[in-house]
């Protein structure tokens, strides 16, 4: 496919005419990241846009004690590096090729050029960071409200959304889960092994299998109540008044 018509099948210039995404192409550059490359340091000045045509990467913070936390997984049609070409501070968090990546990665200049010039690039770029701070407010929530029990079916439940809905078939280890949510490997291997034992999940070697994704939502602290009690309010769970229905 050429890449005008690659570039418009990705989110962030799905607004743009033809002529625009063409114009693109010829300002973007290709670039390869072998698999652990890091291709932002956290703290470091954004010279560029980066678009993931192919492979993986995460946005990643590390401590002091070189824990990590992952705050994001990019891949394909995926876009980073934003944020400080917008705001002019330092690069907010690393990010790392999790797999050999394929990016397209477009300059400072070129970038604040198309976003005068296109402003389709804007409700594209709005879009994308409304998801992404959904994203962070369902990490926040997940944090604070859940235990690692929760968070791990949440996260499994996100994963086979990706896919079919039952299967994970992305290869993830238990400490990228750690990573992911926020506790440490032992503890998720603990959890994950309860969940097999309560038949709740099925893990094999290339994939792991959602057998009640009920009880699994349930442990995710997903709404699972129906439209009549949605509209019950006891003063503790407000979040489950909608409309105009008054407090009881
Ligand atoms: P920038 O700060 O330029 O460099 C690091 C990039 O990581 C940042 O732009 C965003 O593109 C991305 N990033 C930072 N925080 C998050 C987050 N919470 N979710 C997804 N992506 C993020």
């Amino acid at each position: 496919m050429a890449l005008g018509a690659t570039l418009q099948s990705i989110p962030l210039f799905a607004h743009l005419r033809e002529e625009d995404v063409n114009r693109i192409s010829r300002f973007a550059r290709d670039r390869s990241y072998p698999k652990n490359s890091v291709i932002v340091f956290e703290e470091d000045p954004g010279d560029s846009l980066y678009v993931v045509m192919s492979g993986q990467v995460k946005v990643v913070l590390i401590g002091e004690d070189g824990r990590e936390v992952i705050l994001s997984t990019p891949s394909k049609g995926d876009f980073f590096g934003e944020m400080s070409l917008i705001d002019d501070q330092p690069r907010s968090a690393h990010v790392i090729a999790m797999e050999d990546s394929q990016l397209l990665v477009l300059r400072r200049e070129d970038f604040h050029q198309c976003l005068s010039e296109m402003p389709g690039i804007a409700i594209g770029l709005l879009r994308a960071m409304c998801k992404r701070l959904r994203q962070a407010d369902n990490k926040i929530g997940g944090l604070v409200l859940l235990d690692v029990p929760g968070r791990v079916a949440r996260l499994l439940l996100e994963l086979a959304d990706e896919n079919d809905g039952e299967h994970i078939t992305k290869r993830i280890t238990h400490h990228l889960i750690a990573q992911m949510i926020g506790s440490s490997r032992e503890t998720v291997s603990r959890t994950m092994r309860s969940l097999v034992d309560r038949g709740l999940i099925e893990v094999s070697r290339s994939k792991i299998g959602l057998c009640d994704r009920e009880a699994l939502e349930t442990a995710a602290g997903r709404d699972t109540m129906g439209p009549a009690q949605r509209f019950h309010y006891d003063g503790k769970h407000d979040r489950r008044r909608r409309g105009n229905a008054p407090p009881q």
